[in-house]
């Protein structure tokens, strides 16, 4: 479903003409459909049908606070990857006993607090990281439970640089080596082992990889019960990919649903899932204005006024993002290369793309920004971080505004010997 659609021409989302919040907001901007993340969500939550399945959105696709809140009021757990994630899951409404806590390395400071608040459970990811929680769960009175991240060795068939689940990636406890360190768990006073996990990577478009995953640690957790621990969870991890280019949505969520079915509900396990990308990818889109049209002595560019610091993946991944006018009011195509004023030669959203032919002032829009967006960009150049926008029918409103100049600036401090 796209809930970002033409009406005359016009680009709009849900009932609002995308031109006219830009009108108000200024550019560049994110701009998420309230729509979208619920159509996304259900999709998800109805194909698992009656299997119990703890849906935990991975808040490092989008950490808006409205994003996480609005999850949050459909029942969403979460998983983070640190204290500051928490933090904001929490105050987004996520109910503790809804979190799960992953990462590969988490401190004693974070540990501490996320036993404090009483999170569903912690996925550790190595030895040295199970004696840290089990001293630090000891010291608090506590008991941790805990899910071991291990390390399929399966090749995910995405990006290298989003590729997690292969024995040479730093994720993750080594397969070889799942069963000792079990019973290790075992044995300290601090831990409560209740599962497995595992993330093999992220953008995966096809089904196979997680099958052939699913099916490794469905066999180690019957191995492991025979090892005599009760095994009673089994966090799947996030992945699931999302068309970039207009293309058909693989797998569906049906077919994820059916396959996860097919390959562990034998275990009686209790199934948790980690999506990020496939609930927020395609609900955002960041709208950008021409600032010139410049024709270089080959190419013909389009300089707008987002940059490689608001949104990084097309320089960062070689990542793909439709680009389109927000108004289509005629049918002609031209060739662009589309840029942004930072000075670097990376910071380019695409090239040799065809596009209705813009002027200085006309407003574009990056599609399938909502996840990995807003939550990458810096402030690099000193530029502002983009403000964000929510939709909701005909209603939006700024969900993070844009800093002024003295926000930025004011963050540094003049070293004592110099502001005499
Ligand atoms: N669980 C864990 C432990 C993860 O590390 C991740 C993502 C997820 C879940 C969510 O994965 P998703 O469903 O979104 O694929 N910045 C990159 C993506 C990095 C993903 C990192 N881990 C990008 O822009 O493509």
């Amino acid at each position: 479903m796209n809930f970002f659609e033409y009406r005359d021409g016009e680009m709009t989302v849900e009932n609002v003409k995308v031109a006219d919040i830009a009108k108000q907001v200024g550019t560049p901007f994110y701009l998420y459909s309230s729509a979208s993340l619920a159509y996304q969500y259900n999709q998800f939550k109805e194909a698992f049908g009656d299997l119990d399945v703890l849906i935990c959105y991975a808040v490092k696709a989008n950490t808006n606070q409205s994003v996480i809140k609005s999850f949050a009021e459909m029942g969403s757990g979460a998983d983070v990857v640190s204290e500051g994630e928490m933090r904001r899951a929490l105050l987004a409404g996520i109910p503790a006993k809804k979190i799960v806590y992953s990462g590969v390395a988490k401190t004693v400071d974070e540990m501490a607090f996320a036993l404090e608040q009483g999170i569903y459970q912690f996925n550790v990811e190595s030895e040295p990281e199970l004696y840290q929680l089990s001293e630090v769960a000891t010291r608090l009175g506590k008991v941790a439970d805990i899910t071991f991240r291990v390390n399929p060795d399966v090749d995910a068939k995405t990006h290298a640089k989003i590729s997690t689940g292969k024995s040479e990636n730093k994720f993750g406890v080594p397969w070889v080596n799942v069963r000792e360190i079990c019973a290790t768990a075992a044995s300290l006073s601090g831990i409560k082992l209740v599962g497995l996990d595992l993330h093999i990577g992220s953008q995966i478009t096809e089904l196979d990889p997680f099958e052939e995953a699913f099916k490794r640690i469905s066999g180690l957790i019957e191995t492991l019960r025979e090892d005599g621990h009760e095994i009673t969870r089994l966090d799947l991890g996030g992945g699931l990919g999302i068309p970039y280019q207009g293309e058909e949505l693989t797998p569906l969520p049906a077919e994820y649903a059916e396959m996860v079915k097919r390959v562990v509900s034998h275990l009686g396990c209790q199934i948790i899932i980690e999506p990020g990308r496939f609930l927020v990818g395609n609900a955002g889109i960041l709208v950008s204005k021409v600032v010139y049209v410049k024709k270089g002595q080959e190419r013909k560019f389009l300089i707008v006024d987002a940059a490689m610091n608001d949104l990084v993946r097309p320089s960062m991944y070689d990542a793909y993002h439709e680009i389109v006018s927000v108004n289509e009011s005629h049918q002609d195509r031209e060739l662009f290369d589309i840029v942004g004023p930072v000075c670097e030669t990376g910071d380019t959203f695409a090239t040799n793309r065809l596009i209705t032919p813009m002027e200085s002032g006309d407003l574009l829009a990056i599609r399938s920004v909502g996840a990995y967006g807003a939550v990458m960009a810096s402030t690099y150049n000193t530029r502002r971080l983009v403000p964000e926008v929510l939709v909701n029918d005909k209603e939006f409103a700024i969900v993070r505004p844009r800093p002024t100049y003295d926000d930025i600036i004011g963050l540094d401090q003049l070293a004592p010997w110099l502001s005499k």
